[in-house]
């Protein structure tokens, strides 16, 4: 599957939850580079940059990672990407990736949820470092002591979750990855799922619309 919309629409809240629904990895392209920034690798010194400041990360670094990630055990039971592919060109290396691997998605859903909704999640997002939950300061199940439920780190907010950061990275939504939806959509494999209810009842659209496979 792949997870495709707008920052904080809830793509990585929904990933996690069905991976673990259905014993499959998680692939989150932000959720790497982050580890990789942090980490200080030779990718997270070129990622950096890009990041910060709400721009795409090159297609070539990107497509590289995403290659390696497919190859590793957990990916052959299947596996949702979540923040990946985000360019026509991203989404081009993917198809001929899957190709050469014999493997064909079962969907591509689109996290549809109004602009005022997206900028409160990201300006409410705090995540926790160490574990990669994500919690929301304006939801009843925050934390009071601003530590994460499954592993007690102290949750902090993205740099990237700064109001111009957020702009920007709203209008390259707009801009690189909106064109997407008419690539999927044209291939027939485009569903789309009103992300601005609560989190279980999005989980249940997506379900559902999956086509219940429990
Ligand atoms: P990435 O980490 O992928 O960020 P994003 O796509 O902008 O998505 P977000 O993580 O912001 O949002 P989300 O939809 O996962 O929402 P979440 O579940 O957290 O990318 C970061 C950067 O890395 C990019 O800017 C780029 O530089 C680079 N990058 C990554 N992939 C790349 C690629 N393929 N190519 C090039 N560059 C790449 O939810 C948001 C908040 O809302 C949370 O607080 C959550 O608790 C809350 N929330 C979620 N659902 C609900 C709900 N139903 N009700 C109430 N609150 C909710
Ligand atoms: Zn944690």
């Amino acid at each position: 599957m792949i997870f495709l919309g707008p920052p904080g629409a809830g793509k990585g809240t929904q990933a996690v939850k069905l991976a673990s629904k259905y014993g499959i990895a998680h692939i989150s392209t932000g959720d790497m580079l982050r580890y990789h920034v942090k980490n200080g690798t030779d990718l997270g010194e070129k990622a950096k940059a890009y990041m910060d400041s709400g721009r795409l990360v090159p297609d070539d670094l990107i497509i590289e990672m995403v290659k390696e990630r497919l190859e590793e055990e957990d990916a052959k039971r299947g596996f949702i990407l979540d923040g990946f592919p985000r360019t026509v060109n991203q989404a081009e290396a993917l198809e001929v990736l899957l190709k050469s691997k014999d493997i064909t998605l079962d969907a591509v859903v689109l996290f549809d949820v109004d602009e005022e909704t997206l900028v409160r999640r990201l300006s409410g997002r705090r995540i926790c470092p160490n574990c990669n939950a994500i919690y929301n300061v304006h939801n009843s199940d925050y934390p009071e002591d601003g530590r994460c439920k499954r592993c007690g780190n102290g949750l902090i907010q993205r740099d990237d979750d700064r109001p111009e950061v957020v702009r920007r990275r709203l209008k390259v939504y707009e801009e690189e990855t909106a064109p997407l939806l008419d690539y999927y959509r044209n291939k027939g494999s485009l569903i789309s799922v009103d992300a601005s209810s609560e989190s279980d009842a999005v989980l249940y659209a997506i379900v559902s619309l999956y086509g219940g496979k429990d």
